[in-house]
């Protein structure tokens, strides 16, 4: 099935009687309470279901997932939510009744839940990264925009002190204009080079694998492959390493440098196959340069374990660099911003130079760091809920994030190219290379 006419089935179902109670979008309309519906509550699902309720103007209104293990886990601690197996049974049933929509299942469910969920009216927070495809990007941008909805995506870290401290220290010229950045991690967790797996096993009593599979092509189920959490290192399912990490890394250095779209973009990695992820990758992008970079800037991500031995990475005193986090190399300077919950790290010709933190915490009022993660990771929840509730307002809209994750979704499809130079056209949307533009959106299955 095209993507469009899944995306009108869904739109069918949010008939003209279900008037969206939620009409957050307008700021004149002071809400109270902000009543919440939950996709996927298991794993990260489970966290983001818990920091949302945290907040003290939050009722949960219903539970969906896919597996009745996670479903009887999430209602133990909210024994009067709604539950459902299937999202669209859930948003069509109960709309009325809610006021925002929390999407943390796998990646390929990301775009075609939070549309439905948008299109509806309702406020969105979405598990990053953001999309599955290109194409979910630019609609689910183009939808919050269209519809002034608030939206947030899960990069909880964005609203870490580090990283605001990070921005400010680079937008201030601590190391002048930038004109590389350099971002890893060691970690191959989202990569698998093994074959396709052949057979299928039993499916768990406990999950509906039609559901589970969603939009995407079906396959037979396979213990240890897809769910829980190994889906991330399949095509169809997931983002690899790059998608995985690679999104919390590159944010911090793609909203201080207030970067676009890239020009450019190789991959280095294995062969690609139709099934899984590289274990190992080395993304190159070439920007157009902006105003706290020099006339272009280089970004290069590393995953699984390449080496990490340019000059550029050496750090004063022999020390090791840490096991993932980025380097901004400047006119005057390096910045490294380890990942996570460490501060940013000024060195200057070969030596660590002190920062004075203190001036750039009062001033641009970032608070303290909190070395809790628990209690640091609320901030971004909150912060949803309170511009939910006109209060505050979201730093990691989808009108940034959608944009960010773009990014990262264009490096994955080079990957399908490795060592060739895909040039990116912004404004029409599609590579010079038009084999590469298949890849952009895909066609959704009827489920
Ligand atoms: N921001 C972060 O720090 C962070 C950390 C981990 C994961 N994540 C993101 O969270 C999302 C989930 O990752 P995970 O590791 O928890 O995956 P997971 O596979 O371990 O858990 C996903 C949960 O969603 C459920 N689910 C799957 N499809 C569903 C559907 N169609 N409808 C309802 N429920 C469905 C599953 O049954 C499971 O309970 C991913 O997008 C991932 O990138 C973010």
């Amino acid at each position: 099935m095209k993507k469009r006419d899944f995306l009108k089935i869904s739109s069918a179902l949010v008939s003209s009687s279900l008037i969206p109670s939620s009409l957050f979008a307008s700021p004149t309309n002071k809400k109270k309470r902000v009543r919440t519906a939950h996709i996927g509550v298991g794993q990260m699902g489970a966290q983001d279901l818990n920091s949302i309720a945290s907040h003290k103007s939050v009722d949960v209104i219903a539970l969906c997932d896919v597996d009745s293990n996670a479903i009887i886990e999430a209602s133990k601690l909210y024994p009067k939510a709604k539950t459902y197996k299937d999202y669209r049974k859930m948003l069509k049933d109960i709309a009325a009744d809610i006021d925002a929509v929390i999407v943390s299942t796998p990646d390929h469910t990301h775009g075609p839940a939070s549309i439905m969920a948008m299109k509806m009216n309702k406020p969105v927070y979405c598990q990053k990264p953001l999309t599955h495809l290109v194409s979910e990007a630019r609609e689910m941008k183009k939808l919050s925009e269209q519809k002034n909805l608030v939206t947030q995506m899960g990069i909880q870290v964005h609203s870490f002190y580090d990283y605001k401290l990070a921005t400010i220290l680079i937008q201030g010229g601590i190391i002048g204009k930038v004109n590389t950045v350099r971002a890893w991690t060691n970690s191959d967790h989202g990569g698998y080079d093994g074959p396709t797996p052949i057979g299928n096993d039993p499916i768990p009593e406990s999950l509906d694998w039609n559901l589970w599979l969603g939009t995407s092509p079906e396959r037979p189920y396979k213990k240890d492959f897809y769910h829980p959490g190994e889906w991330r290192k399949l095509i169809n399912y997931g983002c690899g390493t790059f998608g995985d990490m690679g999104v919390h890394i590159f944010d911090t250095p793609y909203n201080a440098l207030k970067l676009g779209t890239p020009l450019t973009i190789k991959s280095e990695c294995r062969k690609p196959n139709s099934y899984s992820f590289p274990k190992k990758n080395r993304v190159t992008y070439k920007f157009p340069g902006t105003a706290y970079t020099t006339s272009n800037l280089t970004w290069i991500w590393s995953d699984g374990h390449y080496p990490l031995d340019e000059d550029n990475l050496i750090l004063p005193n022999q020390e090791e660099l840490p096991m993932q986090g980025s380097m901004f190399i400047g006119e005057k300077g390096r910045l490294l911003l380890p990942h996570f919950m460490e501060a940013p790290r000024l060195i200057v010709d070969g030596n660590y130079k002190k920062i004075d933190t203190s001036k750039y915490s009062k001033a641009q009022k970032i608070g303290k760091p909190i070395r809790k993660y628990n209690i640091a990771t609320k901030i971004h929840y909150h912060e949803f809920i309170d511009a939910c509730l006109g209060k505050d307002k979201v730093s990691a809209p989808f009108s940034y994030s959608s944009r960010l994750t773009e990014t990262i979704l264009l490096g994955l499809i080079a990957g399908r190219f490795p060592n060739k130079i895909l040039h990116w056209d912004n404004i029409n949307a599609k590579f010079k290379e038009d084999e590469a533009n298949q890849y952009l959106s895909g066609s959704y299955r009827y489920f």
